[in-house]
């Protein structure tokens, strides 16, 4: 293979037929003395060679009328291998020198004697980012394993997005299962009940992380005391998930707090004083009803329960708390969020819990717009590492493709969607829209960060875990196909 031309970050490589087995997302370097240009192949074309058409024309009219070459001096596997080569794409992705990699580095090599291998890419891993501190496995790419480092996912901004059903959430199990392994804690809101078998085996049997996974059912196992929720967080329930006048929130804070100051805070007592009081009938009704949800739904208890405290302290060593939203009406479901997410700012504030992973799948169906920037900004700083799932990529406010550190794309084939990720700064466009719509199920390009900035095709690799959630069908044995 030969340098044949650059274009800003894009190089054409040119190739003979037997040069040409080479997968999208693979790395090649092109070496000359002790530099090295690490490029991903992103595209292979047809190699623009003067006299094509003419060629291809008398080859079919050969062929119509059956007729072979004269050859006498066997020039024709010569002329074959120049009109079937090929151009590699490819993008630079980093220049390695003796002492280091360089992201800027102006060196280009000779057209003429530099060398074009190719180059596994845990080893061009190695070059951009060293030995991972903390290594876990996520998978392989072309065969050889490749290992990210937990501290890298450690307060940073994931965003994991692909077309249904290409493994995203596999590969979010994948993590959880990993980093809990290593001690770490995280939240998952878990919209399709799918997270739940993460602490059993494939067999039945427990798994590793068995002990560390708790699943908390809203308004079964997992519930709150109104005492401990308190007036600010029920107003911003009622204010931002339920809609509610600002009077009557002004009136329920009254009531709140003259049953506060004599002891009677309990949840019969605010309906009771809500119909009791004197107030308009407007404020009233409009209080009652939402009220009569809130309380009645059976997630808020009297006294001063504080599940999140309890859950977070109860393990030393790693725990998973999986919040299963999948039974919850929708109003209920943001509203146990909008209390979780306050719990987990108002906790990690005061240090009472450690820093956490926070997993929201199709976050937009139940977290407010006021929150997505709270969480971006200011509950990152108090050691939340958010990860973002979705398989729409345009319901992700830009801010957040702005801050994100890492992003796993699965497959898309759709040109909005491809369009909605180039807001993402960490790859260029071209390459997403090259890449994504040729990946297969569980194989996502990840980028970012935890990859030492430069892109790579992983295939994601099993986990030892009960897979719930999929998706009932009535033709069971009908594969699925991306
Ligand atoms: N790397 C993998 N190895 C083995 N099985 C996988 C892998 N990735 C995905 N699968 C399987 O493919 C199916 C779909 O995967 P998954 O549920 O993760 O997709 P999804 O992108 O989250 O879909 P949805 O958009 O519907 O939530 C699941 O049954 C899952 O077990
Ligand atoms: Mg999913």
């Amino acid at each position: 293979m030969k340098i044949l031309r650059k274009n800003n970050g894009t190089f054409e490589i040119l190739a003979l037929p037997g040069d040409t087995e080479i997968e999208r997302g693979e790395y090649i370097a092109a070496v000359e003395g002790d530099k090295a240009l690490i490029l991903e192949v992103i595209d292979v074309e047809y190699a623009d060679i003067p006299g094509i058409l003419e060629d291809l024309l008398r080859e079919l009219t050969l062929q119509k009328a059956s007729m072979s070459l004269y050859d006498p001096h066997g020039v024709s596997s010569i002329t074959f291998s120049i009109r079937e080569s090929k151009i590699v794409v490819a993008k630079l992705r980093t220049v390695v020198w003796r002492d280091g990699v360089r992201f800027n580095s102006l060196w280009i090599p000779s057209r003429f004697s530099s060398k074009i291998q190719r180059i596994p890419t845990s080893e061009v891993l190695r070059h951009v980012r060293g030995e991972p501190q903390i290594p876990i496995e996520i998978g392989d790419s072309f065969g050889e394993p490749i290992t990210i480092d937990a501290a890298d996912l450690d307060n940073s901004l994931t965003i994991v997005t692909g077309r249904k059903g290409t493994g995203k959430s596999h590969s979010v199990k994948v993590l959880l299962y990993e980093l809990v392994r290593h001690g770490c804690y995280a939240l998952v809101f878990d919209i399709n009940g799918e997270y739940c078998g993460l602490g059993h085996a494939k067999e039945g049997e427990s798994n590793e992380i068995a002990e560390k996974v708790m699943v908390a059912r809203p308004c079964v196992d997992f519930k709150v005391g109104l005492e401990t929720m308190g007036m600010d967080v029920i107003m911003d329930i009622l204010e931002h998930v339920f809609a509610t006048p600002q009077n009557s929130i002004r009136e329920f804070a009254r009531l709140w707090e003259y049953l506060e100051r004599n002891g009677k805070l309990t949840i019969e007592g605010l309906l009771g004083e809500v119909r009791r009081a004197h107030m308009n009938e407007a404020v009233r009704d409009a209080l009652m009803s939402r009220l009569h949800v809130i309380l009645g739904s059976g997630f808020i208890v009297d006294g001063d329960y504080d599940p999140i405290f309890h859950l977070f302290n109860s393990r030393e060593d790693g725990l998973l708390v999986v919040v299963d939203l999948s039974r919850l009406r929708p109003m209920v479901r943001r509203m146990v969020v909008e209390y979780v997410l306050s719990a987990i700012t108002k906790h990690l504030s005061e240090n009472s819990i450690p820093p956490l992973f926070l997993v929201s799948e199709e976050a937009h169906l139940y977290v407010g717009e006021t929150y997505w920037e709270d969480i971006v900004t200011r509950m990152r700083h108090l050691g939340i590492s958010p990860i973002f799932v979705t398989n729409q990529p345009d319901s992700i406010p830009e801010l957040i493709y702005r801050q994100a550190d890492n992003l796993l794309l699965f497959n898309f084939v759709n040109e909005n969607d491809l369009e909605a990720l180039s807001k993402f700064s960490h790859v260029d466009s071209e390459t997403v829209k090259r890449v994504a719509p040729s990946l297969e199920l569980g194989q996502a390009l990840i980028v970012g960060n935890i990859v030492g900035n430069i892109p790579i095709l992983v295939k994601i690799k099993d986990v030892n875990a009960k897979v719930l959630g999929r998706t009932k069908r009535f033709f069971k044995s009908v594969e699925q196909k991306v």
